[in-house]
């Protein structure tokens, strides 16, 4: 296997440990959805359907990207394609550099989420990695194995700086994406991974054409806290005050939501179940995503894979969205997005 499949690999097991989440507490737990004793709806008949790059999905999950490119990885993703197929939910793959330069196709994929939106993934700092069109290549051959609906891009900067074999140039990213952006042929979606997306990088990249988002903001999954504990005594006492940094989920979702206006947003980052899916779409997102939370939930202590268990979690996460739409009063997400609602300090 090659030392990114490894590291991919050593990833997964790290994200599964406690110590791997933000240690602050978790910003969505600050929204407070108004009870309403006379909600005026059946509960049996609560529609959390939504419509997602051009597709219905039965409720506003999205699976985020994780993994692929490794036996582990990509036998994970065929049981989290399956579901999400199953559950009718939106699913993307973790970043597709590892499986191209293995040529270890990740084709099979798109059979399996035959009926749901399939999102794929690169690094912004590995497209320009390459110089020239050299990003553009990779992206058009990361679309071509794949065939997803949209290619997310992610914005790791953080994540990259801890990291021992980590990109540190990011100049140039930006013209990068300008040029993908009228190239992919698909909608490119912007992502972080767990430190949030300001509003002033959501602007610039609206500017440039770019009009689906996904905030991963600081409260769940911590890059800083994985990476550091795979580096060396020097980066760790460097990075040591910035454990925690980041924009917290709840603050970037409500900023972007507020400032940027034409721009789907996906709020991720720390949601840990159904009502933190309805409280992101209640403070602006369209669809709610998770990742560490399926990991943990697909993948057993002893590395078994469990569909069963993903399958209840699944489950359990939908009727959690009807229980909040119900007790706020929403027939429908958009009632939800419209419902009473106060943030705490
Ligand atoms: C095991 C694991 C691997 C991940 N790999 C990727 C990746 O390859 N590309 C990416 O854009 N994000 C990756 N992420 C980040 C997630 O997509 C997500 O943005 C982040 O974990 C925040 O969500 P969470 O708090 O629900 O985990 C990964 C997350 C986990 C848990």
């Amino acid at each position: 296997m090659s030392d990114l499949s490894t590291r991919k690999d050593e990833h997964i097991d790290l994200a599964k440990q406690d110590a791997a989440l933000a240690q602050i507490p978790n910003s969505l737990d600050r929204v407070r959805l108004t009870h309403q004793a006379l909600p005026e709806c059946d509960a049996d008949q609560i529609d959390t359907s939504i419509r997602f790059l051009g597709m219905r999905l039965d409720a506003p999950i999205m699976i985020s990207g994780m993994t692929g490119g490794s036996p582990r990885g990509d036998a994970i993703n065929g049981v989290l394609a399956e579901l999400a197929n199953t559950h009718k939910l939106a699913f993307g793959v973790g970043s597709q550099r590892a499986s191209l330069s293995q040529q270890n196709s990740q084709s099979g994929l798109r059979g399996r989420a035959s009926d749901i939106p399939l999102i794929g993934n690169l690094g912004a700092a590995q497209l320009i990695e390459h110089g020239g069109n050299g990003g553009i290549d990779l992206a058009r051959r990361a679309i071509d194995d794949l065939e997803p609906n949209a290619l997310a891009i992610h914005l790791n900067p953080l994540q990259e700086l801890v990291q021992p074999e980590g990109d540190r140039n990011w100049s140039g990213v930006k013209d990068m994406l300008a040029r993908l952006v009228k190239q992919a042929g698909i909608p490119i979606i912007i992502k972080e991974v767990g430190a949030g997306l300001s509003v002033k990088t959501i602007t610039e990249l609206r500017d440039i054409g770019i009009t689906c988002f996904d905030i991963a903001g600081l409260g769940g999954t911590n890059w800083t806290r994985i990476e550091n504990s795979r580096t060396d005594q020097t980066r760790q006492d460097i990075m040591e005050p910035f454990m925690d940094w980041g924009i917290p989920t709840c603050s970037a979702l409500q900023d972007a939501h507020a400032a940027v206006h034409d721009i789907q947003l996906i709020g991720s980052g720390g949601v840990r179940h159904g009502l933190d899916v309805a409280r992101c779409l209640w403070l602006g997102a369209d669809i709610a995503a998770a990742a560490g939370p399926f990991i943990k939930a697909v993948e057993l202590a002893d590395g078994k894979l469990s569909p069963d268990r993903l399958n209840d979690v699944l489950d359990i996460w939908k009727q959690q969205i009807k229980v909040a739409m119900f007790l706020t009063g929403s027939k429908h997400v958009k009632a939800l997005k419209q419902a009473d609602g106060v943030i705490t300090t």
